[in-house]
C-alpha cells in the first residue's frame, strides 16, 4: 500500500519525507487556506519536492470551469492529480479529463454507487473520506470494503484511496482490505511509529549497553 501525507504543508512534507517512505501528496482547499499562501505557489514548491503523485483539488463546480482549472493545474507538473469532487459535472469532467491523459483523484466518496460512476469515469483514484463517515455514524471502512471488492470483481483500474485517515487503526484497517493507497496527516504518520514498549525496551538496552566492557 502506498502511503500519502494530506497536508498542503512543506514543513511537514519535507519531514514526513525525511523519513524515505512518502509515495505522494493530497492537497485540499481546506488544507491549502491553512498555509495562507496562493494555490499556484503552494503546488509548485511540493511538487518540486515530491516527485510522486501530488493532488490538487480544483475549486470549480461547473463543467466548463473545471476542465480549465484542471488544465491549468496539469501544466504545473508532470505528477499533478487533478482534484475533482463527486457531483455530476465533477464525473463528466472527469470522463473528459481522462481522454485527455490528465490523471485525476475524485473526492468526497461517501458511496459504493458514487465509486462505480467514478471508476467508470476513468477516475485515477477514488477517496473514500472514512473519518467523516464515522463521524456520523457509519462505518468508512466498510465503504473501502465494498470499492476494493468491486474494483477486483469489476476489472476497474482506479485506485481505492482512503481519505480522512483519523487514526491509525485506519490505517491497519486499510491494510487489511487491500486498499492501494491510504493519505494520512502528519499527526498520524508520527504516531505509526511510536510504541509505548519499543521506548521502554530500547531505553532498557541503552541502559544495559553501558555494561558491555570497552575491549
Ligand atoms: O484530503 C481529504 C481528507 O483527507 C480530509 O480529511 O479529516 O478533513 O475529513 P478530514
Amino acid at each position: 500500500m502506498e502511503l500519502f501525507i494530506d497536508t498542503a504543508d512543506v514543513k511537514e512534507i519535507e519531514s514526513a519525507q525525511a523519513m524515505g517512505l512518502l509515495d505522494g501528496v493530497t492537497t485540499n482547499p481546506t488544507l491549502v487556506a491553512k498555509t495562507g499562501r496562493p494555490h499556484r505557489e503552494v503546488l509548485e514548491e511540493i511538487c518540486e519536492l515530491v516527485s510522486g503523485p501530488v493532488s490538487a483539488e480544483v475549486h470549480a463546480v461547473v463543467y466548463d470551469e473545471m476542465m480549465r482549472e484542471a488544465r491549468e493545474l496539469a501544466t504545473i507538473a508532470p505528477n499533478i492529480v487533478v482534484k475533482i469532487p463527486l457531483i455530476e459535472e465533477g464525473i463528466r469532467a472527469v470522463r473528459s479529463l481522462s481522454d485527455e491523459g490528465i490523471k485525476t483523484n475524485v473526492t468526497l466518496c461517501f458511496s459504493p454507487l458514487q465509486g462505480m460512476l467514478a471508476a467508470k469515469a476513468g477516475a485515477t483514484y477514488i477517496s473514500p473520506f472514512v473519518g467523516r463517515l464515522d463521524d456520523i455514524g457509519h462505518d468508512g471502512m466498510a465503504l473501502v470494503e465494498q470499492l476494493v471488492d468491486m474494483y477486483e470483481r469489476y476489472d476497474f483500474e482506479t485506485k481505492v484511496l482512503v481519505a480522512s485517515v483519523r487514526s491509525p487503526s485506519h490505517v491497519v484497517e486499510a491494510l487489511r482490505l487491500g486498499a492501494d493507497v491510504a493519505t494520512i496527516p502528519f499527526g498520524v504518520i508520527a504516531k505509526l511509529i511510536h510504541h509505548p514498549l519499543t521506548d521502554a525496551g530500547l531505553a532498557r538496552f541503552l541502559e544495559d549497553a553501558k555494561a558491555i566492557p570497552k575491549t
